[in-house]
């Protein structure tokens, strides 16, 4: 399983339920990364795309409310999405946030594609400090791009 992630220079993600910037590059490697695969969400992460699941994706939701989805498998524990995902068992995972899914699921992952942005997007919710994670390592981290007046990073980090 792996993790996908933007962060700014302070690990924050998240504010008021969505996203610290507009970056359409850092969309499109979003997309580029995960098509074709299963993306795994929080329910707050599905709420927050304004067309429901991802498109050409399997989208598998977190949520503990019973809620089913017409577009989306769900799961409502760790073991049921454990059980769900064995009916897959070719299929590469890639976890896609938010930050409870993230913290739930980050010691199942294996490699975490991050990319960084140079500037601080007031977050309120926060992905955990790999740089600071001793069972991390940043493996690389691709040349600066401009992506909307913001400068970003392609970076991999992978277990130490
Ligand atoms: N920067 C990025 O790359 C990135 C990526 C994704 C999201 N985000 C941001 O992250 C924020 C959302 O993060 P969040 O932590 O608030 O929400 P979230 O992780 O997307 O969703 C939280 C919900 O998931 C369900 N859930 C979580 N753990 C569960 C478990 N163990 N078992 C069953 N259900 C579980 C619960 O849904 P119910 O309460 O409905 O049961 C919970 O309320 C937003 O601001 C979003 O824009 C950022």
């Amino acid at each position: 399983m792996k993790a996908i992630v933007v962060v700014d220079r302070h690990w924050g993600i998240g504010r008021k339920g969505g996203l610290l910037f507009r970056l359409p590059e850092d969309m499109a490697f979003f997309r580029a990364t995960t098509l074709g695969k299963i993306v795994v969400m929080g329910a707050k992460t599905y709420a927050s795309f304004p067309h429901g699941a991802l498109p050409n994706r399997t989208n598998v939701v977190l949520d503990d409310s019973g809620r089913t989805y017409p577009d989306a498998e769900s799961a409502s524990t760790p073991e049921s999405l454990a059980k769900l995902l064995a009916k897959y068992p070719d299929d590469e995972v890639f976890v896609i946030g938010g930050a409870s899914v993230y913290k739930l699921l980050l010691a199942q992952c294996d490699e975490v594609y991050v990319t960084k942005v140079n500037a601080d997007g007031d977050a309120e919710v926060f992905f955990p400090d790999l740089d600071a994670a001793p069972d991390w390592k940043l493996a690389r981290c691709g040349e600066p791009v401009s992506d909307n007046g913001f400068t970003i990073r392609f970076c991999r980090y992978i277990r130490a």
